[in-house]
């Protein structure tokens, strides 16, 4: 264990440098495009580089490291994880599937590799910025959708001004896609993000199915008025109305909570006023669910309790999805062949369907995916309370080495 720990030591230095690169002093806020994100890609790649990977960025922003071996036939095993993060985010939440990827490939000699492994820091796995998700693991998987370009930031800002700011070219993200039959499978380490391993006391899991998506944006049209003149009886008040969709959604969750979670993470009342009733309200809806049938079903009688709401205070309601991702498996053989790493390392294996959702998600409709999870303290996330022990990054290594050199014998 103390080799693991030794090396897990480099691993957590790699993460604390990732976290000082941020857009928000005092915080970690990494968001697809801004100078922060350019920087942290730009430590990757020297990392990359560094450990002998041929090494670039691609059109769309994701960081890239390729390691080839002698077989020209070879296919292409694919080792990933996410370099942006939420608003004031924790420190591992995809940074940690980086420097793991990086850990394993340093390990190699390519000489002996029956195939290729490449390195991918995918560019926008959180969705922060343009609220779609996976813009980088969609164009590696082939799937990106091109009328995702015109898609405008906040300040109304297109997807496709930030990749030509970025030194990309929007017109050959399909030329970085890696072709379908060139996937031998995709590897992705990252923190649980729930409070099972924690509880359990058990360092890593086995992830069997990654839930669904949806997400939403609702926006309530009402009469913007004076707060000291209109009556109450006389309101569409646009705030009051979001306000009552947003416990609707509380209380329709609870009551299904076995099988979906719902979380409203945004609401924007624009030209706000203390003395003004708010005329004009958005709010986003994330939908979750393992369950394909349930995700349906939810969304539905969501959109229509909220269509309820509105017309009971006479407030427009319109009603837009960015975002649908149904939920996906990861592959039996090659999470039979991180079970038995697992196992190997000496660890007891647990398997855990994730809630949260992962680059795996659209690489697993091209490729066999599989996902180890690492405990992390108390399960929280998108927190800046996130943390991992050192032991635990250090049972990953563990894990990754064995899973590595028995994926190696059985491809030779
Ligand atoms: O939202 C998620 O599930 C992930 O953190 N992007
Ligand atoms: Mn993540
Ligand atoms: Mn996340």
């Amino acid at each position: 264990m103390r080799q693991y720990l030794k090396r897990a030591e480099k691993l957590l230095k790699q993460i604390n440098e990732l976290a000082t690169i941020s857009e928000q002093s005092g915080a970690i806020t990494r968001t697809y495009g801004s100078e922060a994100f350019i920087k942290a890609s730009q430590q990757i790649k020297n990392w990359m580089e560094a450990a002998g990977l041929d090494t670039y960025i691609d059109n769309i922003g994701n960081v890239r490291g390729k390691l080839t071996c002698s077989n020209p036939e070879a296919k292409t095993f694919v080792i990933g994880s996410h370099l942006d993060s939420v608003a004031n985010a924790g420190k591992f939440d995809g940074p940690l599937g980086i420097v793991m990827g990086l850990e394993m490939v340093s390990q190699i000699d390519k000489n002996k590799l029956p195939f290729n492994i490449e390195l991918i820091a995918f560019c926008d796995e959180e969705g922060v910025r343009f609220h779609s998700t996976y813009l980088g693991s969609k164009v590696v998987a082939g799937s990106f959708d091109k009328n995702n370009l015109k898609t405008k930031d906040a300040s109304g800002i297109s997807l496709q001004e930030v990749i030509i700011s970025m030194g990309g070219n929007p017109d050959k993200l399909c030329e970085d896609a890696i072709k379908p039959d060139d996937w031998l499978g995709y590897f992705e380490i990252h923190i649980e993000q729930g409070p099972v391993l924690y509880e359990r006391n058990i360092p890593v899991a086995l992830v069997t199915a990654i839930a669904g998506q949806n997400r939403i944006e609702v926006m309530f049209k009402g009469v913007a008025g004076h707060a000291g003149t209109v009556p109450m009886d006389m309101r569409q008040d646009a705030l009051c109305c979001a306000a009552e969709f947003i416990i609707s959604v509380e209380k329709y969750a609870n009551k299904h909570k076995k099988e979906i979670v719902a979380t409203v993470g945004k609401l924007h009342i624009p030209n706000s006023a203390s003395n003004v009733i708010p005329g004009l309200v958005t709010c986003t809806l994330d939908l979750r669910s393992a369950d394909e049938a349930m995700l349906f079903s939810a969304n539905i009688a969501i959109k229509n309790m909220c269509r309820d709401i509105c017309q009971k205070r006479n407030v427009l309601m319109d009603w837009h999805q960015v975002q649908n991702t149904n939920p996906v498996t990861c592959d039996v053989s090659l999470n039979n062949l991180l079970n038995a790493s697992i196992e190997r390392a000496g660890y007891t294996v647990i398997q855990l369907v994730s809630g949260a959702g992962h680059d795996a998600v659209p690489i697993s409709k091209i490729s066999p995916a599989t996902m180890l999870f690492v405990r992390c303290f108390k399960g929280i996330s998108h927190n800046p309370l996130e943390d991992v022990e050192l032991k635990d990054i250090a049972a990953s290594i563990h894990v990754a080495d064995i899973f590595l050199q028995q994926l190696i014998q059985q491809q030779k």
